[in-house]
Order: C-alpha cells, then sequence, then structure tokens
C-alpha cells in the first residue's frame, strides 16, 4: 500500500500521545478511530481533543482545515474487532512495555485487514522486541513522535530488520502528508535521534533529584537560565507525564540493573503513586490547578 492510499487510522491508546497524534491524522484529512481498554481515557481524551479543536483551529500546522468538525468526526472504541475494521494503518501509543505492545498489536491483527501498517510509538524499546508477536513483522515500523505533534513535527521512522521496504516508503509519506518532517533511522537505536538526547537530559536532572543534590526547582533555574528555553527537565517532565517517564525508566532499570537507575525509578514512583502525573493530573512537579482568586 502505498501512502496515498492511508484513508483511515486506528490510534490505540487515548492518553497524552495517542490524542495528538488523532488531532493530527484527522487535522490533515484522515478518518480516525481512537481504541482503548479504559472507557473513562476514551471520555477524558474526546472532551480533550474537543478542547484542542477550538485551541487550535487557527493554528498555521492545520491551515485550510476546519479543525472543530475534524475532530467531531473521530469515533471512539474500547472493542478491537470494532475499532480495526477497514483499517489501513494502526498509530499505537500505549505504556511502555514490550510484553503490552506485543499484544495488543498481537489482538489487532487479528481484526485488521492484511494491508494494515502497524506503527509503533515506542520512546525508547525497539520493534524488533514485539515484531514477530504483532503476525505482521514486515508491516511494523517504529513511527515516533514528538510533543506537542503539530509544532514539534519531527517523526522518526525507524525500521526492525525485517520491515519490507514498501513499509518504511509508506510511512515516510504519510509522514509529510499529515504535517510531519520524517527522520528515517538506518539501524535500530533506543530513543532515535532527539529522544536519545534528551533523555541523557532527563537521566542526569532526575539523578541530581534523587540524590539530593539539588531542588527539582533549582535544577529548573539552571536549565531555563542558562538555555533561554521556557522548562527546565522537570517542567517538560511535567508535560511527558511522570509515570510514562517512569515506565521508561523502570523498564531500563530492570534490564540492566543500573543501581542509579534503579533509584531514579523508584523516585518517580513517588510521584506515580500520589497521583502526581503531570500536567493531564493538574499536579506533577508543580501545581497546574486552575488559580482561585
Ligand atoms: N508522553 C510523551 O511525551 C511521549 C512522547 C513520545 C512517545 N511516547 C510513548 O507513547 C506511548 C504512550 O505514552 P503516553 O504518554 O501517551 O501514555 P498515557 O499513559 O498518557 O496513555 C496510555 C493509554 O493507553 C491505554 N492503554 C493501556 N493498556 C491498553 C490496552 N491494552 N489497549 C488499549 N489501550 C490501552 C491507557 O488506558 C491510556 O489511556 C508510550 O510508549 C510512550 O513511551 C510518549
Amino acid at each position: 500500500m502505498v501512502a496515498d492510499e492511508i484513508v483511515r487510522v486506528l490510534v490505540v491508546g487515548a492518553g497524552t500521545m495517542g490524542q495528538q497524534i488523532a488531532l493530527q491524522c484527522a487535522g490533515h484529512g484522515l478518518s480516525v478511530v481512537m481504541l482503548d481498554s479504559d472507557p473513562e481515557a476514551l471520555t477524558r481524551a474526546r472532551a480533550q481533543l474537543t478542547g484542542m479543536g477550538a485551541a487550535l483551529g487557527s493554528d498555521p500546522a492545520f491551515a485550510g482545515t476546519d479543525l472543530v468538525q475534524a475532530v467531531a468526526a473521530i469515533t471512539y472504541e474500547t472493542d478491537p474487532a470494532t475499532a480495526a475494521a477497514d483499517v489501513d494503518l494502526v498509530s499505537e501509543s500505549v505504556p511502555e512495555d514490550p510484553a503490552l505492545k506485543g499484544a495488543v498489536f498481537a489482538e489487532l491483527d487479528r481484526w485488521c485487514p492484511e494491508r494494515t501498517i502497524f506503527a509503533s510509538n515506542t520512546s525508547s524499546l525497539l520493534p524488533s522486541m514485539y515484531a514477530e508477536a504483532t503476525g505482521r513483522p514486515d508491516r511494523l515500523a517504529a513511527l515516533h513522535f514528538h510533543q506537542p505533534v503539530w509544532s514539534a513535527n519531527i517523526v522518526d521512522v525507524m525500521p526492525h530488520p525485517g520491515t519490507s521496504p514498501e513499509t518504511i516508503e509508506t510511512l515516510l509519506g504519510l509522514s509529510v502528508r499529515i504535517g510531519q518532517i520524517p527522520i528515517q533511522l538506518r539501524k535500530e537505536s533506543p530513543g532515535y535521534v532527539f529522544n536519545a538526547m534528551y533523555n541523557a537530559l532527563n537521566r542526569e536532572a532526575i539523578t541530581l533529584a534523587t540524590n539530593g543534590v539539588a531542588t527539582i526547582e533549582d535544577i529548573d533555574l539552571a536549565w531555563t537560565t542558562v538555555t533561554k528555553m521556557p522548562h527546565g527537565p522537570f517542567g517538560m517532565l511535567d508535560f511527558v507525564g511522570i509515570d510514562t517517564a517512569w515506565h521508561i525508566t523502570q523498564y531500563w532499570a530492570t534490564v540492566t540493573q543500573d543501581p542509579q537507575l534503579l533509584a531514579n525509578a523508584a523516585w518517580l514512583k513517588g510521584y506515580v503513586d500520589t497521583g502526581r502525573t503531570g500536567v493531564k493530573a493538574g499536579k506533577g512537579f508543580y501545581d497546574y490547578s486552575p488559580a482561585t482568586d
């Protein structure tokens, strides 16, 4: 299948990234269905997307599109069989766990048409870790977005050794169609290009806080004052989601048994366990509750 033939996209996982990918696809003329195992996540996604559609209607990233109408056309499903009917592409954004991603793709393989391409938005895993589990390894690659998807519009296209050349071409072409700038990875590598650099920053920032070297406010202050960026590492992690940062850190801590990574994961878990997962929860390293006056 060539990129121009992609009409209908199934976004699986309706959290932070699934919502933004759905918006990007719908805002570039694709038909979108969202699938999540948690009905409440779909309710939240619908509300969030309605708000984003209204707020970003005049953003140049969506020029020439009625974004409110495009968002209203997105449908929401908890049943994989219904969601998978007649989709050309699956974009997966479930939590960072290779067994979970493999199981989700294996289930969708039962219901998706033969032509459907599977794209994973994993942050730090390798598609080869779950390629066989998908049942269609030749039609699987990573298609990794950055947030906010419409403005941080670099997308990594990372094949695994069994990905077909046709799948890579289709994903490169689709990326351009949906307003993204694709970077094709020459080999599998955890963290792609931007994330490889960004993960190193996060690891060092979290290490400083975990080891009690400086407060999160001072670590962010050092970063923002020198770089003139609006947010420091912890402010940025609040947008990523501290639960997502914990999933990534915990996975690699378990694999490597690196004592510092294990300590960093335990420190992040303290925030997750108290519901402070970042902007999406209204509180994370910082407080995002609406001001009362
Ligand atoms: N947050 C970021 O900035 C970012 C950026 C790029 C990539 N990623 C990657 O994207 C993926 C998702 O991250 P996120 O931050 O959107 O996570 P999230 O926690 O915000 O959302 C994950 C969603 O997946 C759903 N889910 C869990 N199990 C499921 C299943 N079996 N079937 C269907 N849905 C299921 C959850 O209910 C939830 O709504 C991860 O692999 C993450 O590493 C995250």
